[in-house]
């Protein structure tokens, strides 16, 4: 994140930059994928989140929005979105309008929990799905969810052979409703102990059929959900976000150089996806990140904390095309502004991450405004934050 008070020279990273598709992009940051779980019990984008996705699209070029689910059963968080009713691209429509009314893009992540769900919120019990019949174990702290959990997971049902291509169909519907709802692309969530990561990983994926056993075969899964959403509008409508070696959800890989040059040279014979995402957890020391963007032929979008300036830098460097900012975005709707300029930067508070749907904690951080900077830089003590609010607003108060 950004020194407070001194403006940040990321030249670069500010000039445009146009996707394979001719999607052009007024500049090279990206508001990054955060979930927030504000969405309707059933998973509706509402009116809030279009407020919230309005105030933040401001300078960036690229939305990317928070994780949403393909299906019931791939829900991870209550409040979370989704994407697999006409309700819910109808609300989605709402926010891609509000995203373009300030000239940035947006891009719909789709992603199924698998085994990080214990379906609490269904009426019926169901078992979660996962590659292989095993649950997160009890007690992980590798985890984030917001459902409650009494009880540890409940063990994951092994997907059938022939369920796997429904899966895939579904992460496909997600991307039909997202053309109607008129987002400029998808992003496959790849990554961070989800579905996807669980058939990529050493430790729950124990298959023995075509999706199991070799590196290649871990892929397998993760390739047909590419090609089930690339069917649906071209791989320019596509990119995917890999975070390999993200150990979140328990995941184990110990494969990870084969299998993952395997998995860029696959995606590179998806010629003109739309841009790889890759997170890591220190981006400039990891050896895996150039090892992918040595091999990879297309954009790469590239992210794991570091200071603008050294994006900067790793622009200029050739190791990546673009980048983005999550958690500074949560209390400063205005990021980029402050950055450009050095004004200070708000600081947000963890409990109303998330919430239950209200707009506190949420789309109710100030911009900066220079004439008040102490309204309009919130810290622990700040307006938006007197206490008592949140629960004021939770409970109807
Ligand atoms: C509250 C929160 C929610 C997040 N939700 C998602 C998500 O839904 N999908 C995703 O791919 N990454 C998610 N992330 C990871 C961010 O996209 C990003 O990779 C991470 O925060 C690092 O960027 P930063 O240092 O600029 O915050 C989340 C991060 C935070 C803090």
């Amino acid at each position: 994140m950004a020194d407070e008070d001194s403006p940040a020279n990321i030249a670069g990273l500010l000039k445009s930059i146009e996707l394979p598709g001719g999607l052009a992009l007024r500049n090279r940051i990206a508001m990054l994928p955060m979930t927030r779980a504000r969405a309707n019990a059933d998973g509706t984008p509402n009116a809030m989140m279009a407020e919230y996705y309005h105030q933040r699209s401001g300078e960036v070029g690229l939305v990317i929005s928070e994780s949403t689910v393909v299906s019931e059963v791939g829900r991870g968080f209550i409040n979370g979105p989704g994407m697999y009713t006409t309700e819910h691209a109808i609300g989605w429509r709402r926010i891609v309008e509000a995203v373009h009314a300030r000239g940035a893009k947006i891009f719909l992540q789709i992603n199924h929990v698998g085994r990080l769900n214990n379906l609490q919120h269904l009426r019926c019990p169901v078992a979660p799905l996962a590659p292989s019949p095993i649950a997160v174990p009890r007690g992980s702290r590798k985890i984030t969810i917001n459902i409650p959990r009494v009880t540890p997971y409940d063990k994951p049902r092994s997907i059938g052979t022939d369920e796997a291509p429904l899966i895939a169909a579904e992460f496909a519907r997600a991307t039909q409703l997202a053309v109607f709802a008129g987002f400029d692309g998808v992003e496959v969530h790849a990554d961070s102990g989800y579905l996807i990561h669980q058939f990529l990983s050493t430790n729950v994926n124990r298959r023995t059929d075509r999706y199991g056993g070799t590196p290649q075969n871990r892929a397998r899964f993760a390739l047909e959900v590419l090609d089930a959403v690339i069917a649906v509008n071209g791989a320019e409508y596509v990119a995917i976000k890999l975070t390999p070696g993200n150990d979140v959800g328990d995941i184990e890989e110990d494969d990870i150089d084969e299998k993952y040059d395997y998995l860029v040279g696959e995606l590179n014979k998806r010629n003109g996806l739309a841009f790889l995402h890759l997170y890591f957890a220190d981006l400039a020391s990891s050896k895996t990140f150039r090892r992918m963007r040595a091999r990879f032929d297309g954009i790469i979008l590239a992210e794991g904390s570091q200071i603008p300036a050294d994006y900067e830098k790793m622009l200029a460097d050739g190791l990546l095309d673009m980048t983005g900012f999550g958690r500074a975005y949560i209390a400063n709707p205005d990021y980029m502004t402050r950055l450009v300029e050095g004004y200070p930067l708000s600081q947000a508070i963890s409990e109303s991450i998330y919430a239950p749907p209200c707009a506190v904690g949420y789309s109710d951080y100030p911009a900066f405004d220079p004439a008040d900077p102490t309204g309009s830089v919130v810290g622990l003590d700040g307006p938006a934050y007197e206490e008592g609010l949140l629960e004021k607003q939770v409970n109807g108060a």
